[in-house]
């Protein structure tokens, strides 16, 4: 044994217990010590069933990511299964928080299988661009039928234990400890007589569809789209075909084969980074792990506009009573009907109950008495942009809040210091810059001023992983991470249409790319106007932009903007109007059209956000590459198959990067495109944002 995995005996069973914590990866010294506790179960003669179960607080939860860049070590986990699965003694698995990727597979080779209520089971693979590994693609069909496995491989989420009941891919819900349940329950086979039920051998559930394979075409059709351009979704498809026709023997192989061919490949490697990288965004230097943190029992918002709304939601839906506050009874009862349309339109979907609608709107009381703040232990404030209205907010929030309350500001680019500094306690304040829409976007940039106090940072961390955002601490500049790069897009893309490119050429290029929404359809759907009201502020011009918005063209409210909308429709379709606008500002500056090239399109657009985002690490306001990639991923939809801009960099070579801004630069006069100095810095060592990023660490 290696002290990883214990038996224990329980008269005639033994009790196969796995103890790594925290999740229990199946890493190899556990693999080991599973192997040789089997074997030693199926050799004693006393030993009349086998339960496997795990001790902490949850089953195998996966294998260890971490040797994934490491040479395969034996035993395999499908050296493993076969082993269990040929045991001729019955092997039960008790299932308990969650039996996840290799940990469900483990217990697919289970002859039996037991859960807890609160159990969650899922092959999550796909999310890391892999396939399940160790038989999953091949077990699960037999098991579920091959409807719900396509869908649980290719969505990779986790269902529940009362669902899995329902589908056959547990045998009984069980409460209490996890190795007396499996005791009880191996001892009711035995007495029972139950046939080992070896999931390999099942036909039940696939007969229909192995007598008619041409249905799952049809099965696999409502996963295609989901699965362009990505090689894991492609690949799942293909193993669970085999189900229908292929031996299993010869399936599990091709499986395997599949999955070391992902796990080698540029996507998986891309999808791994960010796993990690969010992982490690929540890590910041200067907050030690055991600063205690503030209570959040109580939320206030100020605004029950766009963003508000969509922050209070989420508060609500983790059962955090909010109070909504804003100036005037009718803005506030407007934005109180969105919250609850909001919450209908999931209820038509399926997603939620009457009673939760209801239990959640319970948790919202609005008011436009500023003072209702002085039970809060947490303030959002999310009203105009306009620093003078933020300074007087906080002032108020300053002398009516408790003085351990959290100050927080949504703002998207103004001094967070400054805000902070119109309060006594500038230590209290930082900014939670949440996406929109607010409710659903899971990134959180969550910006910390110069004076934040660590144990506010912390707060903020924990509070906004509670409501299920993924954090990424950034310090203070006009924009913070995401916004700055992003204008560093959006001027190109405007240049490139002045250039020669149209609308549709230029979010073509970034869809093929992996966006789900090129720059134009993205602002059509957020609204032109705000932009333009933005830059006439700052006195400054978006040639084309503006001049949509100079003749009422906002986008999608209005049905027209950089493309036109049909009633009703959220799909634009280009505009010849538009064309000849631009065509016609092309002249006015006297600019030359000449036809763009997809590959220039995507090096524009993307370059010069490496660049700015290589000036955000020198200037330390993002703390690491990888922050600005899970940034990207999470918050404007880079492909997270290309591991964010920054990963994305260091594969195309920084080098090339660098010349081509420099080229950029020269041509165009514009010293923005002057390679940074870190790029530059990095480019000469022949190096990349992520060797330097651990190398610091
Ligand atoms: N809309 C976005 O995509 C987005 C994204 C991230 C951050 N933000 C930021 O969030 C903030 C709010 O933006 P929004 O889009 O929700 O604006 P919005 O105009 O939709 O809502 C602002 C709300 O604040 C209310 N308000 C104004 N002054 C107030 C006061 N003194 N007390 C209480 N309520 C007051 C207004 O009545 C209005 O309902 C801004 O700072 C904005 O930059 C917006």
């Amino acid at each position: 044994m290696t002290g990883l995995v214990g038996i224990q005996q329980d008269g005639e069973i033994a009790v196969i217990v796995v103890d790594n914590p925290p999740v229990n990866a199946l890493k190899h010294a556990v693999r080991l010590g599973i192997r040789d506790a089997f074997a030693s179960a199926n050799d004693d003669k006393t030993v009349a069933a086998i339960v496997l179960t795990c001790a902490s607080r949850t089953f195998i939860a996966g294998a260890d990511i971490t040797e994934f860049d490491k040479p395969p070590q034996s035993p395999s986990l499908i050296d493993l299964n076969a082993q269990i699965e040929n045991i001729g003694k019955p092997v039960v698995a008790a299932l308990f928080g969650a039996a996840l990727g290799g940990g469900l597979e483990i217990a697919l080779a289970c002859h039996f299988r037991i859960a807890a209520p609160a159990t969650r089971l899922g092959l999550p693979e796909i999310k890391l661009g892999l396939i399940p590994g160790a038989g999953g693609t091949q077990r699960l069909p037999r098991l579920v039928g091959m409807e719900k496995a396509t869908a649980m491989i290719l969505s990779g989420d986790p269902i529940p234990a009362k669902e899995a009941l329902a589908l056959g891919l547990i045998d009984e819900i069980f409460e209490g400890d996890p190795a007396a349940a499996g005791v009880a329950f191996a001892r009711r086979v035995i007495a029972e007589k139950r046939p080992l039920r070896r999931v390999r051998d099942l036909d039940d559930k696939l007969k229909e569809l192995r007598a008619h394979p041409d249905k799952f075409a049809e099965i696999a059709a409502a996963h295609v789209k989901r699965a362009r351009g990505l090689d894991a979704p492609n690949a799942a498809l293909e193993a669970l075909r085999w189900t229908l026709d292929v031996p299993i023997d010869q399936a599990l192989e091709g499986e395997r084969k599949k999955f070391m061919e992902l796990r080698a490949g540029e996507q998986s490697k891309a999808q791994r980074h960010i796993f990690f990288a969010e992982r490690e965004a929540v890590k910041v230097p200067g907050v030690s792990k055991d600063v205690k943190l503030r209570d959040i029992k109580q939320v206030a918002v100020i605004g029950a506009g766009t963003m508000g709304g969509g922050i209070s939601m989420n508060f609500a839906n983790v059962g955090i009573p909010v109070t909504v506050v804003e100036t005037a009874e009718d803005a506030l009862q407007r934005g109180l009907s969105v919250i609850e349309k909001n919450y209908r339109i999931s209820v038509t979907r399926g997603a939620l109950r009457d009673e939760d609608v209801t239990k959640r709107m319970g948790l919202l009381k609005g008011t436009t008495d500023i003072a209702a703040v002085k039970d809060a232990d947490l303030v959002i404030e999310a009203v105009f942009e306009e620093m003078p209205i933020k300074r007087e907010v906080f002032g108020k929030l300053d002398k009516l809040t408790r003085a351990d309350a959290v100050l927080a500001t949504n703002t998207s680019y103004l001094d967070v210091n400054e805000i902070a500094a119109s309060t006594a306690r500038p230590e209290s304040v930082l900014g939670m810059h949440f996406f929109s829409p607010a409710n659903v976007m899971r990134l959180l940039e969550i910006v910390r001023g110069e004076k934040t106090a660590p144990d506010v940072l912390a707060t903020a961390i924990t509070v906004a992983r509670r409501i299920g955002k993924v954090p990424v601490v950034v310090g203070v500049c006009h924009g913070f991470v995401g916004n700055r790069m992003l204008r560093a897009r959006s001027i190109e893309a405007e240049k490139l249409l002045l250039e020669g490119a149209l609308p549709h050429e230029v979010d073509g290029a970034l869809t093929e790319f992996g966006f789900p929404m090129g720059p134009f359809a993205m602002g059509d759907l957020a609204g032109l106007d705000v932009g333009w009201r933005m830059r006439k502020a700052q006195g400054i011009r978006a040639e084309i932009a503006d001049t949509l918005c100079e003749q009422s063209r906002y986008g999608q409210k209005t049905s027209k903007g950089f493309y036109l909308y049909e009633p009703g429709s959220r799909a634009g379709r280009p505009d010849p109007e538009v064309e000849q606008l631009i065509v016609a500002a092309s002249k006015r500056l006297g600019i030359t059209r000449r036809p763009i090239e997809k590959k220039e399109i995507i090096e524009r657009l993307i370059f010069p956000m490496i660049n700015e985002g290589a000036r955000i690490l020198e200037e330390g306001i993002a703390l690491r590459s990888g922050d600005i990639d899970v940034i990207w991923v999470y918050g404007y939809g880079f492909p997270r198959w290309r591991g964010g801009p920054m990963f994305y960099a260091d594969k195309i070579g920084l080098a090339y990067i660098r010349d081509r801004l420099a080229e950029l630069a020269k041509k165009t006069g514009d010293n923005r495109h002057e390679p940074a100095a870190l790029l530059t810095r990095l480019a000469a060592e022949n190096s990349t944002f992520d060797a330097a990023q651990k190398k610091a660490a």
